[in-house]
């Protein structure tokens, strides 16, 4: 199999520029420049190398640079932002900064010539963001492009088939970036689009049955697309080996419990132990209102719930986590400071006695992993089911934690969500719920004066969460969600909705 290295050097656009080369169907993986030497790289047989930005200045001695080998080894490069004028500092070319010269966003670009350009008008748009730029560039490199600020806007050694773009192919307002990247992939690493879905799924499964066939395996099941995905997998692999355990804590949404239980006991017919932990949770729970502490209160009565139905189920030879690329990616670089500790199943190898982690979606990006579950034939409802929280509803339940208050949340929520899905705006809002505040209001209902609580509708427009924006809902898909939680839910007397971003808000209100 064919596959690309995105070289990290630190930009924010890494993981895009990744997934841009895999939408072609051509293998990518990140690895950040100080983990992996250049003959590791030409080891590990890439068809081409792609170096990303970065928010330094190749000069600063702080700045990562890498061993000027890797422009020697025959592999076809490209280099984005950053990670051109590194390829200038490394082959001695100049690289200069000037308040003047910086640019930031849509840029009128001008093509000269270049394998990378083919079919690209001469002048389009592309999408900057530097202060440095490359003044003069290396010997044995031509200019291929320029902007009104940026004398080299693209370079090239054809000879040694390095190339360098000091704007951003990958981002989607660069009008033709896709071709470049195309051009890159395809006409100069000589890619040939190897990488489907299909075949990793069949490759997974025979490579599991043959290797794990006859042992126990365990997996716990959230009802999530990850855990989901990899579990049928593993069942497709072992059968009745896989024994997966379901922790009911009652903070799921409205029908859900029972939907995993259908799906994969039924439809699936997998051996699942269901366990209902809904009192359990409550009562750890009663009295807490700090976000944070209800987070942890939550991941660790998960575990110890596993801890007790592993120890029924004895000694298992494997345990199977849903681990998926981004969690690698960012654990790896591992700079990221905590806003909120996710909850997910990463604490529970220490608790339960096996002796290997297999994690078949390491390698793959949430959308991979949801064409591979349509592949294994899990419906496409739980498939594209939008993210839930590992807390649950219990960081949507502001406040102290009462069984009426979720059963209130469960009804608004599960009205909101039915309204927004039959409005037909599909997944132009990508993750939308209720949240129940303990704010009490005035009402009026017939002639009575009433006293209830406030309920919080949240729809957030996104491709990757770490940034968001409030939907545009129309009207009338609020006014129906609106009236119909007024008349429908006891006890609710007002309907907001939240028209706040992230940054600076959050997707979850706790
Ligand atoms: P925030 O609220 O951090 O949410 O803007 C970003 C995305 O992450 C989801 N989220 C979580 N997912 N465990 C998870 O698995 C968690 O503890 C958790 N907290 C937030 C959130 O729903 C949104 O999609």
């Amino acid at each position: 199999m064919q596959k690309i290295l995105v070289l990290d050097f630190g930009g924010q656009y890494n993981q895009l520029i990744a997934r841009r080369v895999r939408e072609q169907n051509i293998y990518a993986e990140i690895k950040p420049y100080n983990r992996i030497t250049s003959a590791q790289i030409k080891d590990e047989g890439y068809s081409g190398i792609i170096f990303t930005g970065g928010p330094n200045s190749v000069y600063d001695p702080a700045s990562p640079h890498y061993d000027s080998e890797i422009l020697d080894l025959g592999i076809p490069i490209l280099g984005i932002c950053y990670g051109c004028q590194l390829i200038a500092y490394m082959a001695n070319g100049k690289v200069s900064s000037a308040e003047n010269s910086s640019e930031y966003g849509k840029t009128e670009l001008n093509v000269f010539e270049g394998l990378l350009f083919d079919g690209v008008p001469k002048t389009s748009v592309c999408w900057m963001s530097h202060r440095d730029f490359i003044s003069e560039p290396p010997e044995g490199f031509k200019v291929t492009a320029n902007t009104a600020n940026c004398p080299v806007a693209a370079m090239s050694d054809d000879k040694r088939k390095i190339y360098g773009v000091q704007f951003h192919p990958e981002v989607a307002h660069t009008e033709y970036g896709k071709n470049m990247l195309n051009n890159f992939l395809f006409n100069i690493c000589g890619c040939t689009g190897d990488w489907r879905m299909d075949t990793f799924a069949a490759n997974k499964i025979s490579e599991y049955r043959e290797r794990l066939g006859g042992k126990r395996v365990l997996c716990a099941l959230s009802g999530g697309v990850d855990s989901s995905v990899a579990a049928v997998l593993l069942h497709k692999a072992v059968g009745d080996d896989l024994t997966c355990v379901f922790v009911d804590h009652g903070l799921l949404r409205k029908g859900e419990a029972e939907s995993v239980e259908r799906i994969f006991r039924d439809t699936f017919r997998m051996n699942l132990i269901r366990v209902d932990a809904r009192e359990r949770f409550l009562s750890k729970l009663s009295g807490v209102t700090e976000p944070e502490k209800k987070r942890k209160i939550i991941g660790e009565e998960f575990i110890r719930v596993f801890e007790e139905e592993a120890k029924k189920i004895g000694r298992v030879n494997y345990l199977v986590q849903g681990t998926i690329y981004p969690d690698v990616i960012e654990s790896g670089l591992g700079d990221a400071s905590t806003i909120k500790s996710h909850h997910n199943v990463g604490g529970l190898p220490s608790v339960v006695d096996f002796e290997e982690i297999i994690e078949p979606l390491r390698n793959l990006f949430k959308d991979e992993v949801c064409r591979v579950g349509l592949e294994l034939g899990i419906p496409e409802e739980l498939v594209w089911r939008q993210p839930f929280p590992g807390p649950g509803l219990a960081i949507r339940c502001i406040g102290n934690i009462t069984a009426e208050k979720l059963e209130l949340l469960r009804e608004a929520d599960a009205i909101f969500r039915e309204e927004v899905q039959s409005s037909g705006l599909g997944r132009e809002a990508s993750q939308y719920f209720a949240v129940l505040t303990d704010t009490l209001s005035v009402g009026v209902m017939g002639d009575s004066r009433t006293y209830g609580r406030t309920v919080v509708l949240r729809s957030v427009t996104t491709d990757d969460f770490m940034t968001a924006d409030w939907t545009r809902l129309p009207y009338e898909v609020l006014e129906r969600a609106s009236s119909r939680i007024t008349n429908e839910v006891r006890g609710v007397t007002r309907v907001v909705y939240d028209v706040t971003s992230k940054p600076p808000a959050t997707v979850e209100w706790e």
